[in-house]
């Protein structure tokens, strides 16, 4: 399985020189597309059209509004388009557009990580302390966090938001975004699609679930080790509690666009995040917890690896591709000429 190669690379990367090399644990399942939708329930709750395009995957409770803290994705859910069918949790990105040289804009297809069968969507993480076995508390219900910003236009928090430029096939390294990854979108074709991986914070305050810019409740640790994958820094006082670390791998088809004449004149390259952002700086995560019962804690305490867990009920990739939401806001979200309030004309109200 492509994954194991993939956790034994990244932890030899971080523990090397300490002899043998034991897998680490975490979860890592597919989330099939549940829909893509110009919605965002934590940034603009009830606001229909939201500013900008998301694909969103997990519970089909996802709604504009999922009302804080009484939405209760679990019960208000009948089907999850993740691996395990406890988890009714939801989980969005940006969505990325090629912008064509006439100035149209085209949607850039996702695919499925290696190893793990889908549709489309997210791969999610979550890793418990590779140190300290009792260590992580999971998420309460109505929990909800933020990485990124989408209005950003400059360089972020280093490590938390990256892409990387993949090789034709594989790619068995690290998943922390150290190098070879970058805030900015790569320059160049890449061979092998673009991935990019959100990593959220892995200390909370113990006490709000969410905060007002779904942000300060948590923090990321601090130390030494603070960029080494899972919850394995230091937790600062304010920010006690050690919460598993979610992570978010999304990968961009844009083999089809490697091609000379489709790419501007001038060389740059051109993709752009459904935000208007052509930089890559905007790219953000957003986490609503909806896990059943203790279901999560359990996996965490287990120890889980991969996407097969004993301690949690799982589903067919079929029937969890089988779980979508038809969408609210009626545009073209492949291309931007049908619609105004449509992604291409946005992003050409922002790009000029
Ligand atoms: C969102 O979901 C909640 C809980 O299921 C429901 O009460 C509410 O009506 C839904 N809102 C919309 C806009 O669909
Ligand atoms: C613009 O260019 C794209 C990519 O080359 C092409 O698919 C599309 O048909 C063109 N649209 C118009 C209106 O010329
Ligand atoms: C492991 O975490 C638990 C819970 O936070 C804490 O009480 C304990 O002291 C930690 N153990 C070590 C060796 O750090
Ligand atoms: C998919 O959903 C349809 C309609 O609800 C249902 O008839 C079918 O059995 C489902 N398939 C799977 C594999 O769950």
């Amino acid at each position: 399985m492509q994954w194991k190669t993939l956790a034994l690379a990244l932890l030899a990367k971080h523990v090397s020189g300490q002899g043998s090399v034991p897998i680490p644990p975490m979860l890592r399942f597919e989330c099939s597309q549940l829909v893509v939708e110009r919605l965002d329930p934590l940034v603009n709750p009830g606001l229909v059209p939201s500013p900008h395009l998301h694909q969103i995957v997990g519970g089909n409770s996802f709604n504009a509004s999922m009302e804080h803290p009484t939405h209760d994705l679990p019960s208000a859910s009948t089907c999850t388009s993740c691996t395990f069918s406890e988890d009714f949790s939801n989980y969005w990105t940006a969505v990325l557009y090629f912008r064509a040289r006439n100035g149209t804009f085209k949607r850039v297809p996702q695919f499925v990580s290696d190893g793990l069968k889908g549709t489309g969507g997210i791969t999610v993480y979550y890793i418990p302390s590779t140190t300290n076995k009792t260590a992580v508390t999971a998420f309460k219900p109505g929990f909800r966090m933020l990485v990124g910003d989408a209005a950003s236009t400059s360089k972020g928090p280093d490590r938390k938001v990256c892409h990387r430029c993949m090789p034709k096939s594989g790619d068995a390294s690290n998943i922390n975004c150290g190098s070879p990854d970058t805030q900015e979108l790569p320059k160049a074709f890449c061979e092998g699609g673009i991935r990019t991986v959100i990593t959220f914070p892995t200390c909370w305050d113990g006490k709000n679930l969410d905060s007002p810019d779904h942000t300060s409740h948590v923090a990321y640790a601090t130390g030494s080790k603070a960029n080494d994958v899972g919850p394995t820094g230091s937790c600062p006082a304010s920010h006690p509690v050690i919460i598993p670390q979610v992570m978010y791998e999304v990968m961009w088809d844009t083999r089809p666009f490697n091609d000379k004449n489709l790419w501007p004149a001038d060389g740059s390259q051109p993709f752009v995040w459904s935000t208007g952002d052509p930089h890559g700086y905007s790219q953000h995560g957003d986490y609503v917890f909806g896990w059943k019962d203790d279901s999560l804690q359990r996996a965490m305490d287990a120890r889980c690896t991969g996407d097969v867990c004993n301690v949690l009920k799982s589903q067919t990739a079929e029937q969890a591709m089988n779980c979508t939401l038809p969408r609210v806001v009626d545009e073209d979200i492949d291309s931007c000429k049908s619609h105004p309030s449509n992604s291409g004309e946005v992003l050409r109200a922002r790009l000029g």
